[in-house]
């Protein structure tokens, strides 16, 4: 890299064993189900930054509200010398939080992660060229697997920003906050972007919008185990759906058969049959209520220090202290 302010580590090893297993134990259950982390591909990070644009997916829109009227009082509060960002894709609203660090003097690091190398590589070296003197430390990672390895001058701000916690199950949520928790020390900082519930109908447009680029984005799971492992699905023959589970308060979008089915995946060694109308759920988003917020962040050693929403009370911001190991 010519660049001496900018490097990128990458922590993902290039093989498929990783989505080979998760292929062969989502397509395998009775319920078929595949992680939402194989959507992002080139093709599917190019996705999700249309998706932010569309009209019916306020999500990007409600939490840059925030953040732009926020980010002044949030360099404020923490001070923070190094920002580390989880999920961090195009890292666009993550700027507001570069500018406002900066204007207050703290910041000399930014530690962008994210699975998909397309989108970090370029947000990395647009950052660098943006902000001179700022030291870039891209990761190609998963922020389930190599938090371990973030680095920077204490103290850190760590965010994850656009929802992203909502992908998780509520299991792995917990497991998660506690696992960011642990490689902070006590006083750092955690800022983090969580949707809310609101009106079923409002949600159920959000992830099935009408120029249907959100169906695109869903279906591009398929074409990324197509590339990856061979397989012979054809993404037309699977309708793109958004449901609300009201009782699990999360948005579900699933990918449902038109008709029977048989999929050959060479690189998993197994043959998969869909009935007419069988679906994969291929990611929960969920919405969370403000006090379940604060009541889980508490659960894994973080104190609540600010919660913000936009004026329409349809995305909140929280940022949280880490108090104990
Ligand atoms: N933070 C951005 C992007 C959100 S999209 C925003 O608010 O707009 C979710 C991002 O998380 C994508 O860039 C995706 O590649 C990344 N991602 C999804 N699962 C991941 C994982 N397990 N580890 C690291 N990054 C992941
Ligand atoms: C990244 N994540 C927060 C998005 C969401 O809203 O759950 C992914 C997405 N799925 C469909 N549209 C956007």
């Amino acid at each position: 890299m010519s660049n001496l302010d900018l490097n990128v580590h990458n922590h993902l090893d290039e093989g498929t064993e990783a989505l080979r297993a998760d292929v062969r134990e989502g397509l395998s259950a009775a319920t078929k189900w595949l992680p939402p982390k194989w959507f992002y591909d080139a093709r599917g990070s190019e996705l999700f930054e249309e998706i932010t644009t569309l009209p019916e997916y306020y999500p990007t829109r409600a939490e840059r509200e925030i953040l732009t009227r926020e980010a002044a009082e949030i360099a404020r509060v923490t001070a923070a010398r190094t920002l580390v960002e989880l999920g961090s894709g195009s890292s666009e609203k993550t700027r507001l939080l570069l500018d406002s660090l900066r204007a207050h003097g703290s910041l000399g690091e930014f530690v962008p992660l994210d699975v998909s190398s397309s989108a970090l590589n370029a947000a990395a070296e647009a950052i660098t060229a943006e902000y001179p003197g700022l030291s870039v430390h891209g990761v190609v990672g998963d922020f389930t697997e190599h938090l371990e390895l973030l680095p920077g001058a204490r103290p850190r701000l760590v965010a994850f920003l656009g929802g992203t916690i909502g992908n998780f199950l509520p299991a792995e949520r917990s497991k998660f906050l506690r696992s960011v928790r642990d490689v902070l020390d006590e006083g750092e900082w955690l800022l983090l972007g969580t949707d809310l519930v609101k009106n079923p109908d409002v949600l159920i447009r959000a992830y099935d919008d009408a120029a249907g680029v959100t169906a695109e984005f869903n279906r591009n799971v398929l074409r990324v185990i197509n590339a990856r492992l061979g397989a012979d699905f054809d993404p037309d023959r699977f309708a793109h759906e958004s449901y609300w589970d009201a009782e699990r308060s999360w948005i579900e979008m699933r990918l449902r058969a038109k008709e029977d089915l048989t999929v050959r995946i060479p690189g998993a060694g197994m043959e998969v049959w869909f009935a007419e109308g069988e679906y994969v759920r291929t990611e929960i988003s969920a919405k969370f209520r403000p006090g379940q917020v604060r009541d889980e962040l508490a659960d894994a050693g973080f104190a609540l220090e600010r919660w913000w929403t936009d004026a329409e009370n349809r995305f909140g911001v929280s940022l949280a202290r880490s108090v104990r190991a």
